[in-house]
C-alpha cells in the first residue's frame, strides 16, 4: 500500500482545485458543480443512508441480483482471476464474490480514501485468509493507478464496477472510462458492471428525492462544504432539493434551487443567484441492455450476459474486452 501523505502544501493544492473547480462552475451562465465534491466524510456517510432508504431501490436491487447468481456470475468470470475494483470503498460489495470464485489470483481495489481501503484489507485478509491483496490509493479516473497491474502476473483480469457509479458519467465520458478499462485488459479479460435500467419517471424521481429527505441532505451538504471548507456563505434554507427524469437525456439530474434572488460569497467572489435559478449537482444516467449493450461495444468490450431483478429495475452486465 502507498503512503498516505497528506503534508500541508499538499491540501492547499486540494482547496484550491475545489475553489477554482467550484468558481468555474458556478461562473457560468448554466451553473453547475462537479458530483464528485458530494463525497466528502459526512457525504459518503450520507450516501450510506441513501442506500438504507426505502425509496432508493438500487443498492438493494443489485445487491439481490448478486445474491440470487452468485455462482453463475463466479462461473463466468472463470477460475484464476484477479479482480480489480475502481472506487472500491469499503469493499462490501466484492467479498461474497471473491469466496465463491475458483482459485481467484486476487483482488485489486482502488480508492482515494486510505483509511477506508486499509480497513477493508484487513477484513478481507481476516475473512478470506488465502486472498492477496493489492491496495491502491488513487483517483481510478488516472492512468497511474492502474500501473502496478503490470507487476501482478494473472491468468485473466476482471473489472468490478458495480454501484451503478457509471451512470454518474456523461455517455461520452462513460465510452472513454470504459476505453480506459479495456486498455489495462486483454483480450478475453472481463467486466462486470452494474447499470440501472430505465424505466417510469414516479419511481426514478422518487429514488432520488426520497420521503425520508435524505438525499436532500446529501444534496445540500455541497454547500456546507463549500462554506466550511472555502470560507463561503451560502444560506442552506435558501436553497431546495431537486431531482427530476430527463426524458430524453435518460438521466435523473439533481439541482439545487434558489428560492429567491440573492448573492453569496465565497472567497472574494460574489455570486449572484435569481429566484428560481438552479445549480445542476449530479447526473445519473440509466440504461436499457440494448443501450449499455451499445454503450459496451463503443467502449471496447462484446456483452457476454446480464442479470436482472423480476422487476427489470436494475442489470448487472458480464462483458469481454476485445
Ligand atoms: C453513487 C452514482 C450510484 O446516481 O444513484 C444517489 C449517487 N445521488 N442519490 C446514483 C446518488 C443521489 C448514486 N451513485
Amino acid at each position: 500500500m502507498k503512503a498516505a501523505l497528506s503534508s500541508v502544501p499538499e491540501k492547499q493544492q486540494q482547496d484550491s482545485e475545489f475553489l477554482r473547480e467550484v468558481l468555474e462552475g458556478l461562473g457560468g451562465k448554466r451553473k453547475t458543480l462537479p458530483c464528485k465534491y458530494l463525497y466528502d466524510e459526512v457525504g459518503s456517510r450520507l450516501f450510506e443512508d441513501i442506500c438504507e432508504v426505502g425509496d432508493y431501490y438500487l443498492t438493494r436491487t443489485e445487491a439481490s441480483i448478486f445474491a440470487n447468481n452468485l455462482r453463475d456470475i463466479a462461473s463466468e468470470i472463470g477460475r484464476d482471476a484477479l479482480l480489480i475494483e475502481p472506487g472500491a470503498g469499503n469493499c462490501e460489495k466484492v467479498e461474497a464474490l471473491l469466496a465463491v470464485l475458483e482459485s481467484p489470483r486476487g483482488y485489486y481495489p482502488i480508492d482515494i480514501s486510505p483509511e477506508i481501503l486499509l480497513d477493508a484489507e484487513r477484513r478481507i485478509k481476516a475473512n478470506l485468509p488465502e486472498m492477496q491483496v493489492w491496495s491502491e490509493v488513487g483517483d481510478f479516473t488516472q492512468p497511474g493507478v492502474w500501473d502496478r497491474l503490470s507487476m501482478i502476473p494473472s491468468r485473466k483480469r476482471v473489472v468490478f464496477f458495480p454501484g451503478s457509479t457509471i451512470g454518474n458519467f456523461e455517455p461520452e465520458k462513460a465510452e472513454e472510462l470504459l476505453e480506459m478499462f479495456a486498455a489495462n485488459l486483454g483480450t478475453g479479460d472481463g467486466l462486470l458492471i452494474g447499470t440501472d435500467l430505465v424505466k417510469d419517471s414516479v419511481r426514478l424521481e422518487r429514488a432520488y428525492h426520497d420521503s425520508e429527505h435524505v438525499t436532500e441532505k446529501f444534496n445540500k451538504n455541497l454547500l456546507s462544504r463549500i462554506n466550511s471548507e472555502l470560507g463561503a456563505d451560502f444560506d442552506l434554507s435558501l436553497f431546495a432539493h431537486r431531482a427530476f427524469y430527463h426524458q430524453l437525456r435518460k438521466r435523473v439530474e439533481m439541482h439545487l434551487v434558489s428560492l429567491k434572488k440573492h448573492s453569496v460569497s465565497i472567497a472574494d467572489t460574489r455570486v449572484d443567484f435569481s429566484e428560481g435559478e438552479t445549480i445542476h449537482t449530479e447526473n445519473s444516467h440509466k440504461y436499457s441492455v440494448s443501450d449499455f449493450n451499445q454503450l459496451l461495444a463503443r467502449g471496447g468490450f462484446r456483452p457476454i450476459c446480464h442479470w436482472k431483478d423480476s422487476a427489470d429495475s436494475y442489470a448487472i452486465h458480464y462483458a469481454q474486452a476485445i
